[in-house]
């Protein structure tokens, strides 16, 4: 027994060590972006979240970059060349070839016969597999990669690619209420890619994605009139996070463009994508129970139409409260987001019901109706709008856009107010906007379980599980706005 004592303490010392990392409270493989071996992915989207024709020589638009570090120190040398080499070396796990895959290239056991033409299947088949490769063993599941995502807005009636509400419809033609230039304004971008490399000083690790949507671009003379987007990550080796610098800018020929930083799920679906994907939260957070921790520092804001969101979370339920099956005729896409732009309108106001949510609720649990003009916060909501196949919804209403997404969708956009100060959140126009960069712990779980969704009367409330949480901006419309932006410390918390 005497033997036993110092082991049993030992395992107690363990535990209790263990336990201080807080790593069983985490819902994300990463927490904070501290991990020096980085897993961060690509993925480009059109204007219904899908890729419908991939860009010449780019293959699918998904790539990664993901690696570990092996560390060859030498103690003895160390001590007299700490400062010359470090002895570290970046073992990647996704090769060129890897990200270069594309519609045509065949990959036993990776590519389907059924995606080998088909670039929207191909593109589900590739994420899968950059997802293995890059995939770290966890509790209580594996996960794969920080995922950012770029959009482009063009829509093209005429190209028949994009369902209504879910459902597929012909070509038509309606110009002018979708910005494009003409036949192939949805293209894919160019991507560029700097593996992530060990800079000379030994320590410090840097890699990028970056690129334009203008196929031809000369870009001798710059980014006038041309789109740009860039994803610049930074650490050193065991030393703080990982700082995700971005920068986008939009052009006349792609006025409408997004970048975000996702966490997305590991499995199943994730906020707007209607198929299996992979990610980074290894638990799926619920409300009320999770808050989201963040540092973020914007340089430029994007213009007063950059809809920058301090937070966007995104899910997918019926309206019936059921969970989402992939039927993208009745799963609807619900989101919420902070646009912390303050040159944001406001939009909802008691003039305009149409683009209020049909309620507010306290954190008190007080309801109080949009009709109420004494005790309705108006101005905490930028506007709402409503899945195209709800059917008892209350008059007026707007609905929201049915075709850029791959079934309906439901928008919920907060404004910063005093009401969400309860949350974390910022209270005032221009909190944590330009020149005043901050560290947030969003109380987002408890904002969630209050806010106003659509359900059908009298069925049992959906729960609310996010499969996608994510910060960056939507640029809409405008021809040569830049927002540049540092993200870091992003952490998930259950609580
Ligand atoms: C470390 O460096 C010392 C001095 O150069 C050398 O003698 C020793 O063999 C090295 N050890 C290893 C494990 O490489
Ligand atoms: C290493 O450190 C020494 C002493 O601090 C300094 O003189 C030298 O310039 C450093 N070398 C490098 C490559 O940084
Ligand atoms: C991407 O970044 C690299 C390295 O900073 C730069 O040389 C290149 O011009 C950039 N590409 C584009 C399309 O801007
Ligand atoms: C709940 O909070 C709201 C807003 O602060 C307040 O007007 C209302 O009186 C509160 N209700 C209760 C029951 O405390």
């Amino acid at each position: 027994m005497k033997q036993l004592a110092p082991i049993f303490s030992a395992i107690i010392l363990l535990l209790l060590v263990h336990g201080d990392e807080g790593s069983s409270s985490t819902a994300v493989g990463d927490p904070g972006m501290k991990r020096d071996g980085l897993r961060v992915a690509f993925e480009a989207w059109n204007f219904c979240n899908e890729v419908g024709f991939e860009a010449p020589h780019m293959g699918s638009p998904r790539a990664a970059d993901c690696f570990d570090i092996s560390s060859k120190r030498n103690k003895s040398i160390r001590k007299y060349q700490s400062n010359i080499t470090s002895g570290y070396s970046l073992v990647h796990k996704v090769s060129d070839s890897d990200n270069k895959l594309g519609i045509g290239q065949r990959k036993s056991g990776v590519i389907s016969e059924a995606a080998l033409q088909n670039p929207d299947l191909y593109a589900v088949e590739k994420e899968v597999y950059l997802g293995s490769l890059c995939q770290v063993s966890d509790k209580p599941n594996p996960w794969s990669f920080w995922m950012v995502m770029l959009k482009n807005g063009n829509y093209d009636t005429n190209s028949g690619l994009c369902p209504e509400n879910g459902r597929k419809i012909p070509p038509f033609n309606q110009p002018g209420k979708f910005p494009c230039f003409g036949t192939g304004c949805m293209n894919q971008p160019v991507l560029n890619h700097g593996k992530t490399e060990l800079l000379g000083d030994g320590h410090t690790m840097r890699g990028w994605f970056n690129g334009t949507y203008e196929l031809e671009a000369d870009l001798g003379n710059g980014f006038d009139g041309i789109s740009y987007y860039e994803v610049v990550w930074e650490k050193r080796i065991g030393v703080g996070g990982w700082v995700f610098k971005h920068k986008l800018k939009t052009s006349p020929k792609y006025p409408w463009l997004m970048l975000y930083l996702r966490a997305d799920a590991t499995k199943g679906f994730s906020g707007g994508y209607h198929y299996d994907s992979r990610g980074m939260l290894k638990t799926l957070p619920e409300s009320p129970n999770f808050k989201v921790r963040l540092t973020l520092d914007i340089k430029q804001g994007g213009g007063p139409k950059s809809q920058f969101y301090l937070l966007d979370i995104g899910s997918c339920w019926k309206n019936n409260g059921k969970p989402c099956d992939g039927d993208v005729t009745t799963d609807v896409t619900r989101y919420s987001e902070m646009i912390i732009n303050p040159e944001t309108a406001r939009w909802c106001n008691p003039k305009a019901l149409r683009n209020c949510p049909s309620y507010h609720t306290f954190r008190n649990g007080t309801r109080v109706h949009r009709t109420d003009d004494r005790s309705f916060p108006y101005e905490a909501y930028h506007v709402y709008c409503a899945p195209g196949n709800g059917e008892h919804l209350e008059l007026p209403v707007g609905p929201c856009d049915p075709f850029s997404n791959p079934q309906g969708q439901e928008i919920l956009q907060l404004l910063p107010h005093p009401v969400w100060g309860e949350y974390g959140y910022p209270t005032r126009m221009g909190d944590g906007w330009v020149g005043d960069p901050r560290t947030w712990e969003l109380d987002v779980g408890g904002l969630s379980s209050r806010l106003y969704f659509y359900q059908d009367p009298g069925t049992t409330p959906a729960r609310r599980i996010w499969t996608s949480v994510d910060v960056g901006t939507e640029i809409y419309k405008d021809d040569e706005a830049i927002a540049e932006w540092h993200l870091s410390d992003f952490d998930v918390l259950l609580t």
